[in-house]
């Protein structure tokens, strides 16, 4: 089926990480024109954009002021802005309980996650108001809809990117953008540099026997259901809703 993205211009958030890299290749490949985000990634995102025919753009998502100019240069540099995915986000590998749960990380992480996508939202959004039309995806995690012990912090930022934010703004895209469309992917457990140190055999067997899928998702298997809710061919009538790409995945192993 064709998309429907060929000659689209596609900004991506978080573009030199894992899963951001590979929305970023899969757009290419249905003809997409991407600018790729990073924060410290430069030569990722700069040797992806290369490989891809994209412009690679830096910004500190947390900060109001650099989320604010990477919009309008991604419009600048691709001619045209018709998607955004906020795939940028940071997940605290040290298993810390709440009741030990400094306010500093607590801060750090909902900065990284949730005010990061507040931004990048904001200002995309400001864009569509602009041109009348526009799509975002949002990248959540399972972890916000099962909750996940020792990262509270960040569950709990997932679950308001993949609740309240969310269907506040499939509401209010609209006002702006009648046709304008809001979803979210939520990914499981998937192999990228944000997990490759934690995914040892004991815990992939652990985290995958909720899972009728018994495996760890690749960074295309997200990515493909990125480009699917890209698409106003494929899903044109779909908004407000979360992709769970998880395997089937039915909660947690607590013992
Ligand atoms: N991997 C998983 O198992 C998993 C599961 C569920 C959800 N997710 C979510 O999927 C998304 C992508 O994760 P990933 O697996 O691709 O991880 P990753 O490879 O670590 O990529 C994270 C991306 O976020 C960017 N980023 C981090 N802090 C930032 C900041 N302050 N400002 C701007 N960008 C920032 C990083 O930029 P630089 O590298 O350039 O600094 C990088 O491009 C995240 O939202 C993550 O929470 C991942």
């Amino acid at each position: 089926m064709d998309l429907g993205l060929q000659g689209q211009g596609v900004l991506v958030t978080g573009a030199s990480g894992g899963i951001g890299g590979a929305v970023t290749r899969v757009l290419a490949a249905e003809g997409a024109r991407v600018a790729l985000h990073y924060h410290r990634g430069r030569d990722a995102a700069e040797a992806l954009a290369g490989e891809v025919g994209g412009v690679a753009l830096g910004a500190d998502l947390r900060a109001e002021a650099e989320a604010d100019a990477l919009v309008p240069a991604a419009a600048e540099h691709l001619g045209r802005l018709d998607a955004c995915v906020a795939s940028a986000g940071v997940w605290p590998a040290e298993d810390v309980p709440v009741g030990e749960l400094s306010l500093e990380r607590w801060r750090a992480t909902v900065e990284a996650n949730l005010t990061a996508t507040f931004l990048t939202c904001r200002a995309y959004l400001r864009h569509v108001a602009r041109v009348g039309h526009g799509c975002i995806v949002l990248v959540g995690s399972t972890a916000g809809l099962f909750g996940e012990a020792g990262h509270a912090d960040y569950a709990a930022a997932k679950a308001a990117i993949t609740g309240g934010l969310l269907l506040s703004l499939k509401n209010e895209i609209v006002r702006v953008a009648p046709l304008g469309r809001i979803n979210a992917v939520a990914p499981g457990w998937t192999s990228s540099a944000m997990t490759t140190d934690v995914l040892d055999e004991v815990t992939v067997g652990r985290i995958t026997a909720t899972m009728p899928l018994r495996k760890v998702a690749t960074a295309s298997d997200i990515a493909s259901a990125v480009a699917y809710l890209c698409s106003s061919t494929a899903a044109g009538h779909v908004t407000g809703q979360v992709l769970t790409v998880a395997g089937g995945m039915e909660g947690r192993v607590l013992r």
